[in-house]
């Protein structure tokens, strides 16, 4: 990224990112700190976070006047399309945002969202106990996958990248699927012939692992 753009002004890391999984480990992001521009502002979006098991950015945010980790309820909390999310950063760097409105409007959150993040938590115990449920699902479902042969990007998020094959297309393999009765998700032009795929449930994984065994037609 910094050969890329040696004099951006942020440069933004999605950690795991979207739609591969993959973590940037807590050193290479340090490493930017130490070689990026003074000006330049680090931006860390962990809105999977909660999946890695991985050491995160907030510690590194809260001790730079030149960082910032966001924070969402979209995904870990089920509340996508809510609007209610955070950014941890030093207060000169709050502020600076904050001029695009006068603070307007940054502070004002929908009353439902506010109710459903307060809501959620009280509810820690059931929140680690979902989060385990799809860390191990999610590494069931990755191992079958390579039971079956098909490679994968190993994920530390709540989706993963599967691998149909050369001159399979995703978008068949996702009608394929739909036909039983499984939605899976979309794929990107930078990898023909992938499909990314959300960890649901235990229940939703078993029947996305018996559709994909049907397709496969073991
Ligand atoms: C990397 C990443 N950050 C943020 C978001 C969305 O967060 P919010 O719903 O709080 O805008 C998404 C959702 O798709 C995402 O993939």
């Amino acid at each position: 990224m910094l050969a890329a753009g040696p004099k951006a002004g942020l440069f933004y890391i999605c950690s795991p990112n979207n739609p591969t999984g993959t973590l940037t480990p807590i050193a290479d992001i340090e490493w930017l700190l130490a070689n990026k521009p003074a000006d330049a502002i680090v931006l860390v979006d962990e809105a999977y976070i909660h999946w890695a098991d991985a050491p995160n950015a907030a510690k590194l945010a809260a001790s730079r006047k030149d960082m910032i980790v966001m924070r969402t309820f979209s995904k870990l909390f089920g509340m996508a399309g809510m609007r209610l999310g955070l950014t941890i950063a030093h207060p000169d760097l709050c502020k600076r945002m904050m001029r695009y409105d006068g603070q307007q409007v940054t502070y004002m959150l929908p009353m439902t969202a506010v109710a459903c993040g307060t809501a959620s938590l009280g509810l820690a115990d059931k929140i680690v106990a979902r989060r385990g449920e799809m860390i191990a699902v999610r590494e069931e479902t990755l191992a079958h996958l390579k039971k079956r042969g098909l490679p994968y990007i190993p994920s530390r998020a709540n989706m993963f990248m599967v691998d149909w094959g050369a001159g399979k297309d995703p978008k068949a393999m996702q009608a394929a699927f739909l036909a039983e009765g499984v939605q899976i998700g979309r794929s990107w032009d930078a990898y023909p012939t992938m499909s990314r795929v959300t960890v649901g449930s235990a229940d939703d994984m078993m029947k996305f692992r018996a559709a994909l065994d049907r397709i496969l037609k073991v």
